[in-house]
């Protein structure tokens, strides 16, 4: 078989049980409060998961913001104002439609229940004389369910002190418009760019972090003139496109989709969500909404304060029009895993001098090596053979002087090793052995993707894997 389609019937059996299980396994995600038996819709990120996250928002970061002259990047608070929500409308419409079960009480999104289940925030849906799916019970009327965690700040808590837990980081974004504006005096159409946190309180959280009540959003405010909103769109829907391939999705998996209107965020005027292939099947990725004007004006009215921009050269005064671009990164994450998890029955590989263990399935993330945890491990091929682990350490120093995300191992035998590093989805494991020392100086250089084998001399081993 060749190696792709290979790759494409091992992708089928990756399931989400087995996606989870490596991730919990492999210390990448546990569910969040787990010695107390979870929490639901929260998940606790690992030494392996916050890397590759890290890594994932590196890329996101270095593209977007600092290989760009138009972009702003800000962190802004996650406790705002209540009146930004006020303004935006969020406490009047970030809600789902809820329906309960007069029997057993389970909980439910009405616009979830037996059909896709795309992330709307519209109030059309209702439980059409639907039974519940645990019980069969009888569902109640929809009735509209605000997704915002409300606390109190101060040691008040009456009405005035109640604070939102940010829904969407796109709100930092706005309130700091003029900010940008009187410090940095950008020219349109500039944009407005953060990573951070958002929370909601999802009815239904489900599919690991697919859906989730704390998550984290790497979001764009684009600013344009209301004329050129559509060809700015245009130009985003193709930069969201190349940057899913730049993380090594499949082309063939990522789906688009016009939301229709009734559809529509109250605050869109038209957007198209990124949908991809998850083994749960087609959902929501990203997504890209025109805004137009709706969120600056409203500030400004709320505010009092002139969110208008002046163009130097038409002289005109205008409220930009805006194109978001919306990543949700555990989103990111989670088709990025699923990508890259493979299955295959070529278990029996050894380094020279060990003895072959017998076939077993074997499993490896085919992580692209720029977001891999680990891009390299070191071994010695025994751990009670002082000089090969003293030649090993070398090696390991002088690989991390490039790749500073190298480990050394030395657990257990040498097929145990090779099982890890491939479950963390490593690159390239290097094994030092008796000829090492005793013989030419070559050490063992393996591919985590093939399972193969080849002798290299240390001085090539650096740029070899460079
Ligand atoms: N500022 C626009 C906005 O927040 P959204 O479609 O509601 O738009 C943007 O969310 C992205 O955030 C989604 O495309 C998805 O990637 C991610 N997202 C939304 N809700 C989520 C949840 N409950 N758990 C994990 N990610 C979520």
């Amino acid at each position: 078989m060749k190696h792709s389609e290979k790759k494409n019937a091992d992708q089928e059996n990756g399931s989400m049980e087995h996606i989870i299980s490596l991730a919990k396994r492999r210390g990448f995600i546990f569910p969040g409060s787990d010695i107390y038996g979870g929490l639901s819709g929260t998940w606790d990120w690992g030494p392996l998961g916050v890397a590759l996250k890290n890594n994932i928002k590196k890329l996101w970061w270095s593209r977007f913001v600092e290989a760009r002259d138009d972009m702003f990047g800000v962190d802004a608070a996650i406790l705002m104002n209540q009146k930004v929500w006020n303004a935006t409308g969020h406490v009047a419409n970030f809600s789902d439609p809820l329906v309960e079960c007069t029997k057993c009480k389970k909980r439910f999104r009405a616009d979830q229940l037996g059909s896709g289940d795309a992330d709307v925030k519209s109030d059309a849906a209702g439980s059409g004389g639907k039974k519940c799916p645990d019980c069969g019970g009888a569902l109640s009327e929809p009735k509209q369910f605000n997704m915002m965690f409300k606390t109190n700040i101060g040691a008040a808590q009456d009405d005035a002190s109640v604070v939102y837990l940010r829904p969407e980081t796109a709100q930092g974004m706005f309130v700091n418009f003029k900010n940008i504006l009187d410090s940095l005096h950008p020219k349109l159409p500039f944009g407005m760019a953060q990573i951070g946190k958002a929370f909601r309180n999802e009815i239904a959280p489900r599919d690991f972090i697919f859906r989730t009540r704390e998550f984290e959003q790497m979001e764009i405010e684009y600013f344009v003139h209301e004329k050129n909103w559509s060809e700015q769109f245009e130009i985003w829907r193709k930069e969201m496109h190349a940057w899913m391939l730049s993380l090594g999705l499949d082309a063939a998996k990522i789906h688009e989709l016009d939301v229709p209107a009734e559809d529509l965020a109250h605050y869109s005027k038209k957007t198209i969500d990124f949908e991809y292939e998850f083994p749960f099947g087609k959902k929501e990725l990203y997504g890209l909404a025109y805004r137009t004007d709706f969120d600056l004006k409203n500030h400004s009215e709320a505010s009092r304060v002139d969110l208008s921009y002046f163009d130097e050269e038409t002289k005109e005064r205008f409220v930009p029009h805006v194109i978001e671009p919306t990543f949700g990164l555990d989103r990111t994450v989670l088709a990025v895993l699923c990508e890259a998890y493979c299955e295959d029955a070529m278990g029996s590989e050894v380094a020279s001098g060990e003895k072959a263990e017998k076939t077993e399935t074997r499993v490896f993330l085919k992580l692209p090596a720029h977001l891999a945890p680990v891009k390299v491990a070191v071994f010695p091929l025994l751990k009670n053979k002082p000089a090969l682990v003293e030649k090993a350490r070398e090696v390991f120093a002088e690989i991390r002087k490039v790749a500073p995300n190298a480990i050394f191992d030395d657990n257990g035998n040498i097929g145990k090793r090779y099982r890890r590093q491939d479950e963390i989805g490593t690159p390239f494991c290097v094994t030092i052995d008796f000829d090492t020392i005793e013989k030419d100086g070559t050490v063992t250089l393996r591919d985590r993707d093939t399972g193969s084998q080849k002798r290299i001399e240390i001085s090539k081993l650096i740029s070899e894997i460079s």
